[in-house]
């Protein structure tokens, strides 16, 4: 078996469930070569993925969680670093700082403005009987719900979306300089926000950051943009490639389609669940060994790679049984779509709402939904889910 969890290729249909079913096999802790001359230990299994994304401090998160090392400046100043990028205790003191923001009750208090975005976001389309699902639909709601969450124009959630996705896509697929160029477009914004919210406050996301303290000093503007980036970052590619994937799965399970369709109520919550294990948005989060250690069976040393592949160790046959079955009923269903451990997927709640109440819209309304043409997947080792879904329907 070829193993090459580096080139976009891999991912071009999806995540390479070959590979993974190989190395879960063979090889759970493999030793994957890189260009840059070092390489990295690529981890496969369920109770290992797991079990690493608990340990900070023996697999920090530090200096990045992409496979390749941030360039100089771009994420980390030497003074500055984004939360997901951090460890205990720095990591505690800034998700503290939003955490209470994200948790389940105040999440479901969004659920009724999350609902009108569905509606709105289905009824720009319903007349027209075909639509991009990527960009009409699944792209719509969470540019507009971190808009809505941190004070923006929801127009504006859009245009920080689009950059979201220039920086999650390859880097031989983009332009020179693009991924750059959509960083600094970002800050560029945020730095404006800056301005109005310290202006102006409101009651939003963006100016109780503004306002929050770390021992007594104020956040400054990069640690401001770190967070804004990330937000905007963590909650959108994700979310909406869910989406995608999900509909995916939906149309070629009409049967599960179905039975969604005529109760919503009994199956959104197990499909969302099932989807979220099957198609596993986030392909990877990278850690630091901190020292040596073994990991099924291989001796890891300190400073090196480990990358925790989340879409192979939610097909671990170990632990879900016919694991390439799509199977709402699967009960439990423990995933880690969202990670695990310190740095579990903040938006959790927030991403769980958005998925159950758009996917409610798409299936109640957009009657005899089908592919209208090939689906083109974001070329991406990051993240996974289609670019492009071309799709028919009835209002
Ligand atoms: C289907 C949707 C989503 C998926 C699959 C997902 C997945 C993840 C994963 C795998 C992590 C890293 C966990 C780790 O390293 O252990 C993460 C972190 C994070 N996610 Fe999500 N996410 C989703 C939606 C969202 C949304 C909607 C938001 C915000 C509104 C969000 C905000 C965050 C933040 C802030 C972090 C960093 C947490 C930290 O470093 O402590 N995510 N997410």
């Amino acid at each position: 078996m070829e193993i090459n969890l580096l080139s976009p290729a891999s991912f071009a249909a999806g995540h390479p469930q070959d590979q993974y079913s190989w190395l879960r096999e063979h090889a759970p802790c493999y030793w994957h070569e890189t260009t840059d001359g070092d390489g990295f230990w690529a981890v496969t299994r369920y109770a290992e993925v797991r079990a690493i994304g608990r340990d900070p401090q023996r697999f920090s998160s530090e200096p990045t969680i992409m496979i390749e090392d941030p360039e100089p400046g771009l994420f980390d100043d030497g003074v500055h670093k984004m939360m997901l990028m951090m460890d205990p205790p720095s990591h505690t003191t800034y998700r503290k700082l939003i955490s209470r923001e994200f948790t389940q009750g105040p999440a479901a208090a969004m659920a009724p403005w999350i609902e009108d975005f569905a509606k709105q976001i289905v009824d720009a389309v319903i007349d027209k009987g075909q639509c991009d699902f990527m960009q009409d639909v699944a792209g719509e709601m969470p540019s507009y719900v971190i808009a809505k969450l941190m004070g923006l124009p929801l127009d504006d959630g859009r245009k920080l979306y689009a950059l979201t996705e220039t920086i999650h896509s390859a880097v031989e697929t983009l332009p020179p300089g693009a991924p750059g160029e959509a960083v600094a477009a970002m800050f560029g914004y945020g730095q404006r926000i800056i301005e109005e919210k310290r202006a102006q406050p409101a009651d939003d996301l963006a100016s109780r950051l503004l306002a929050a303290e770390i021992d007594g000093k104020r956040l400054d503007d990069v640690d401001f943009l770190l967070f804004f980036l990330l937000l905007i970052d963590a909650g959108g590619d994700t979310t909406r490639n869910l989406l995608g994937s999900a509909l995916l799965v939906l149309l070629d399970h009409p049967e599960i389609l179905q039975a969604l369709r005529e109760d919503p109520d009994r199956w959104l919550a197990p499909v969302r669940n099932e989807c979220l294990r099957y198609c596993s948005p986030v392909t990877y989060m990278r850690r630091r060994a901190t020292e040596d250690v073994e990991i099924a069976g291989r001796r890891v040393r300190a400073g090196q790679r480990v990358v925790l592949y989340y879409g192979a160790a939610n097909r671990d046959e170990r632990v879900f049984a016919d694991p390439h079955r799509f199977d709402p009923t699967r009960n439990p269903n423990p995933h880690l779509a969202f990670g695990g451990g310190t740095h579990v997927c903040l938006g959790q709640h927030v991403a769980r709402i958005e998925i159950d109440l758009m996917l409610r819209e798409v299936v109640t309304r957009m009657h005899d939904i089908a592919l209208a043409g090939e689906p083109e997947w974001l070329a991406s080792n990051f993240i996974s889910g289609p670019r492009v879904l071309p799709v028919t329907f009835r209002g």
